[in-house]
């Protein structure tokens, strides 16, 4: 696993990149993401999720397929405004908020029972301390992919190295590899709960972004 710092992106890169992509603006059933999507949706029913938090959310495709499916409760956190409005229009019953997840201070905010970062961690450098900031006990699932992008500063070539970077802050961690139907491409899916010991990595004095009433 080599890293690339350099590819990390801001919001403004994430807006345009978006403005790009007509599939971040489709319909989740119409998205290449669709069956992923529809995955880690399985394990937060089969974990009994009733609260999500989700990190990196996007545009709020994933956050409509887990309404349709009946979860209760869900807030998405995404620092590209572009994205976060597409979502507030897309999935009025949720909430969303544009905010930097490793700069602010979400950790204790709100009520979740689940953590999910979908595609979300090769996107950033501080993958561990954001991870570590999940709150003890809540249940975590994630995905993280087996190829290189220009806003991927990292990928993972096996399981294993999925498996040796993420087990420490979690207990009863799993990585199952999801080939696409292609065959082109593998998605590691991440699966434990937060660790009830261990150093919080949390940023002393950092912003928060306020509560949602759920
Ligand atoms: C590949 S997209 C995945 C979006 C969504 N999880 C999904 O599955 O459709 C990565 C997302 O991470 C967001 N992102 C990247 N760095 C971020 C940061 N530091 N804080 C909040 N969001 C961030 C981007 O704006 C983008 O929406």
């Amino acid at each position: 696993m080599d890293e690339r710092p350099e590819r990390e992106r801001g919001p403004a890169w994430y807006d345009d990149a978006f403005s790009r992509g007509p599939h971040w603006h489709a319909d989740y059933s119409q998205s290449p993401y669709y069956w992923l999507w529809d995955r880690v949706a399985d394990r937060l029913v089969e974990a009994g999720a009733r609260a999500v938090l989700d990190l990196g959310c996007g545009s709020g495709q994933f956050a409509c397929l887990l309404r349709d499916r009946g979860l209760p409760h869900y807030h998405g956190l995404d620092f590209s405004p572009a994205r976060v409005n597409h979502a507030r229009r897309s999935c009025p019953e949720f909430s969303f908020a544009v905010v930097n997840v490793l700069t602010s201070d979400w950790g204790g905010l709100w009520a979740y029972d689940a953590a999910v970062c979908v595609e979300f961690l090769e996107h950033v450098m501080d993958d561990l301390p954001l991870l570590s900031k999940i709150k003890p006990g809540a249940y975590f699932v994630g995905t993280v992919p087996n190829f290189a992008y220009d806003s991927h500063v990292r990928h993972f070539a096996a399981a294993a190295e999925a498996l040796t970077r993420y087990k420490g802050l979690f207990d009863d961690f799993t990585v199952e590899a999801l080939p696409d139907r292609e065959g082109q491409h593998v998605f590691y899916l991440l699966e434990g709960r937060r660790r009830q010991t261990g150093a919080s990595l949390h940023p002393r004095g950092s912003p928060g972004f306020g509560s949602p009433s759920v």
